[in-house]
């Protein structure tokens, strides 16, 4: 049966494991360079009561993984996230990225933030169907700003505001 819940510190090796390979297979990050144990435990205690980070774990084995992260470290940006979220390649396609979506937005909602930031690299359109489907709505489109395996690309940028605070 799949859980979702939030993440643990123990949890970072197969958070990371799941975001390295994103990393070096996919243009989903423009992180370029896979990342340490120490990497991630900075990223881990930067998410403070606001900023939620939930795992999928089906099993026992944690197949994914959703995050809001500050969008910006200057305090007025406080209620803005900034949305990722990842699944175990071999677990693609079976609804949990869709689970992950709606359990990260409802928990966004009850730690009180205001919107959420999604930056999507062009031609990820199941990333862009799974935003819009959850009420993302597309607010630009930023040109060429990232080259990942040798190739320019753009980053669609869509944007979710909590109605009724
Ligand atoms: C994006 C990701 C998290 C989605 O998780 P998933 O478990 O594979 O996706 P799901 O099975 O929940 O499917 C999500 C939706 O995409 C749809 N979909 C699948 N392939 C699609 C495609 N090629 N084009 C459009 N929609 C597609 C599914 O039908 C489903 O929509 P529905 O619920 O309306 O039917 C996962 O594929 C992943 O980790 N990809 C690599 C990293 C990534 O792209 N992260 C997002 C960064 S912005």
């Amino acid at each position: 049966m799949l859980k979702l819940r939030s993440a643990r510190r123990k949890d970072l090796d197969a958070i990371t494991e799941i975001y390295n390979e994103a990393i070096i297979k996919t243009v989903a990050t423009f992180d370029t360079e896979p990342k340490t144990y120490e990497d991630q435990k900075k990223w881990f205690d930067d998410h403070g009561s606001k900023n939620p980070i939930l795992v999928a774990e089906l099993n026992g084995v944690i197949v994914g993984w959703a995050s809001l992260s500050k969008w910006s470290d200057r305090c007025a940006y406080s209620d803005t996230a900034e949305i990722s979220l990842y699944v175990r390649e071999e677990y693609q396609g079976k609804r949990i990225g869709r689970r992950l979506m709606e359990a990260i937005i409802k928990e966004g909602k009850k730690t009180g933030l205001h919107t959420i930031i999604a930056r999507i690299t062009e031609g990820n359109e199941l990333s862009l169907h799974l935003h819009r489907s959850v009420g993302f709505t597309k607010i630009g489109i930023m040109k060429e700003v990232g080259k990942k395996f040798g190739k320019l690309r753009d980053v669609h940028l869509m944007q979710k505001i909590y109605k009724n605070h």
